[in-house]
C-alpha cells in the first residue's frame, strides 16, 4: 500500500457553473490536501483535516501556492498526426489529402507507431492531460502501440483502430471485413486491459463505404458498451461531398443514425454546421458534439455554436478537445482560450469557470466516467494536474493585480501553456518530471 499526501489549492467541480459567481458549483480549498492510496484519492479537503487522517510517516509534497485540479481530458485527437501539426493547407480536404493521409501510411511500421506513441504520451503529460479519446490509424499495429504505451504508463485512454475503405491512398485502406475483424481483435486484446477503452472508429462517411458502415453497425450492436467516435459536419465542402456519397440520407447526421451509430457513447468531432433537425437528432440520441477550437480556426472550418447548442430546448451534449494534428496545440488551456474567442465572435460569453469545468468534469461526464476521473472526489483516480498561474514573467506580472479565483483561471486559460503545468500525476504517480524533453 503506497500513500501520498499532496498539499495545495484544490479546485474541483460539482456540476456545470451557471455563472461567474456560482461558487456552489465547485469545491475550492485555499489550503487543501489530497490523501492518495494505491493510485486513488481517499480523502480531499482542508489540509488540517486531511492530514489528521494520514499516517505520521507519509510522503508529503507541498505544491503551494499552486492549484491542484483533476487531470485535463482531451476528447478528440489523432496520435499519428504529431508530425502533421503546422501543415500549410487551405481547408480540411486539402489538408487530409496533401499531408495527413500520407503521414498516416507510415504507421504500418510498428516501430514508427511505438516511437510516436511514446512521444504522444510525453506530450499529453507535459500539458497536464491525463485522459484522451484518440484516433489511431487504419493499421492494427498503431492501435497496439497506442494501448501498450497507455498500459505501461497506467493512463486512462480511449482509442480506436480507424476504419476506412475508400477515398484515401491504398496504404491507408482496409475493407469492411478487415475493419470489422481487426477492430474485434483490438477489442479482444486491449479493451478493459489496465485503463484502456476501445472505441469503434469509422473515420467519417467520406472514407467508409455503406458496406463498411454496416460493419461498424454490427460492431456497435455486438459491443453496445463501447464508445463510437467519428467526424461530423466540419467543413462545407466535406458536407457537400458526403451528402453526394449518401444520396438517400436526409443530411450528414442521418447517415450515422441510419447505421445505428448515434447513441450516448458516440463522440462526434467538430459538428460545426448542424441544421436544427440534426441538433435535435444528436440531442435525442444523447450523442456528444466535440468542439475542437484550435483546429476549426487553423483549418478555417467555422465557428462552433457551443453556447447556442447547450441552451437549446433540446440541448446538445458538448465536450472540448485539441484535435491534434488539425489542432495547433496540445494544451487544453490554449484550447479553451480559442474556444472563448470563438464564442466572442458569435456574441456569446464563455466564462473561465465553465472552461475549467469543461476540461475536467464536463469532459468526464461526456465520457460517462465522472465517478473515476474529472474530479477530486474521494474514490476517484488520482489523475491530477498542478497549475501555476505565474509561470512566465508576463503572467507573474499580471498575477500581481489578480484577486479572485475566476480571474486567475482566466489568466491561466488566456496566457497559460505547458509552462503552467508544474506536475501531472497519473494514478498518484508524478509523471511530468519523467517525461522526455
Ligand atoms: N475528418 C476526417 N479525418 C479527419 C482528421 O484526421 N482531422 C480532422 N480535423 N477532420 C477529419
Ligand atoms: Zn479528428
Amino acid at each position: 500500500m503506497t500513500q501520498l499526501l499532496l498539499r495545495g489549492r484544490l479546485l474541483s467541480f460539482k456540476r456545470a457553473p451557471l455563472s461567474l459567481t456560482d461558487s456552489e458549483s465547485y469545491l475550492y480549498e485555499s489550503d487543501g490536501a489530497l490523501l492518495i492510496e494505491d493510485g486513488r484519492i481517499i480523502a480531499a479537503g482542508d489540509y488540517a483535516s486531511v492530514k489528521e487522517k494520514a499516517p505520521e510517516e507519509i510522503e508529503e509534497i507541498d505544491h503551494r501556492p499552486h492549484l491542484i485540479l483533476p487531470g485535463l481530458i482531451d476528447m478528440h485527437l489523432h496520435f499519428p498526426q504529431m508530425q502533421v501539426i503546422a501543415s500549410y493547407a487551405g481547408s480540411l480536404l486539402e489538408w487530409l489529402n496533401t499531408y495527413t493521409f500520407h503521414e498516416e501510411c507510415r504507421f504500418v511500421e510498428s516501430a514508427h507507431a511505438a516511437r510516436i506513441a511514446s512521444h504522444f504520451y510525453d506530450e499529453l503529460i507535459r500539458h497536464g492531460t491525463t485522459t484522451a479519446a484518440a484516433y489511431c490509424t487504419v493499421h492494427k499495429s498503431s492501435a497496439d502501440a497506442f494501448f501498450a504505451e497507455a498500459l505501461r504508463r497506467g493512463m486512462c485512454m480511449v482509442g480506436g483502430k480507424v476504419m476506412m475503405d475508400r477515398n484515401a491512398p491504398q496504404g491507408l485502406l482496409d475493407t469492411p471485413e478487415m475493419g470489422y475483424d481487426e477492430t474485434r481483435a483490438v477489442i479482444a486484446e486491449w479493451h478493459g486491459k489496465g485503463r484502456n477503452h476501445v472505441a469503434i472508429t469509422p473515420r467519417f462517411a467520406i472514407t467508409s463505404t455503406p458496406a463498411q458502415m454496416k460493419a461498424a453497425q454490427a460492431l456497435a450492436e455486438e459491443f453496445p458498451d463501447l464508445f463510437i467516435q467519428t467526424h461530423l459536419s466540419e467543413n462545407h465542402e466535406e458536407i457537400r461531398y458526403t451528402c453526394e456519397l449518401y444520396p438517400q440520407a436526409r443530411d450528414y447526421t442521418d447517415i450515422y443514425a441510419h447505421y445505428g451509430l448515434l447513441g450516448p457513447k458516440t463522440l462526434l468531432g467538430h459538428a460545426i454546421h448542424l441544421s436544427d433537425r440534426e441538433a435535435d437528432a444528436l440531442s435525442e440520441a444523447g450523442s456528444v458534439a466535440v468542439h475542437c477550437p484550435t483546429s476549426n480556426l487553423f483549418l478555417g472550418s467555422g465557428l462552433f455554436p457551443m453556447k447556442a447548442l447547450m441552451r437549446r430546448e433540446k440541448p446538445v451534449r458538448v465536450a472540448v478537445a485539441t484535435d491534434i494534428g488539425g489542432g495547433s496545440s496540445y494544451s487544453m488551456l490554449k484550447t479553451m482560450d480559442e474556444a472563448y474567442k470563438i464564442q466572442q465572435l458569435l456574441g456569446e460569453r464563455l466564462n473561465p469557470l465553465e472552461s475549467f469545468y469543461l476540461m475536467t468534469r464536463g469532459n468526464a461526464e461526456a465520457l460517462g466516467m465522472a465517478d473515476d476521473i474529472g474530479t477530486l472526489d474521494a474514490g476517484s483516480a488520482a489523475d491530477l494536474v498542478v497549475l501555476n498561474a505565474a509561470s512566465t514573467p508576463a503572467m507573474r506580472l499580471r498575477m500581481e493585480t489578480i484577486t479572485t479565483l475566476p480571474e486567475e483561471l482566466f489568466l491561466l486559460q488566456t496566457m497559460g501553456d505547458d509552462r503552467a503545468v508544474v506536475e501531472t500525476y497519473v494514478a498518484g504517480k508524478a509523471m511530468k518530471r519523467n517525461a522526455h524533453d
